[in-house]
């Protein structure tokens, strides 16, 4: 089983380029929130998320780990 960590309580804000290629930190041990900076690799963690979107918009991505819908937030870490 790989680890995960909550990092933080709200999404963070983020504007988002039209096709452009993220990562989404799925693990938590990442030090640039919301996005995988690599720990995952030596803290045992879940992979990266990769995802784009068609158009450029401002998305609320997910810091607890706990959604369903990743990499957006859909309120879990209100639970
Ligand atoms: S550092 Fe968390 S997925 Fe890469």
């Amino acid at each position: 089983m790989k680890n995960v960590r909550k990092a933080g309580d709200a999404p963070i804000p983020c504007q988002l380029e039209a096709d452009k290629n993220y990562a989404w930190c799925s693990c938590g041990f990442s030090s640039d929130q919301p996005f995988c900076n690599g720990n995952h690799k030596k803290e045992d963690g879940t992979d990266p998320v990769i995802f784009k979107v068609e158009e450029a918009k401002e998305a609320y991505l997910c810091t607890c780990k706990q959604t369903k819908n990743p990499p957006y937030c859909d309120g879990s870490h209100k639970n």
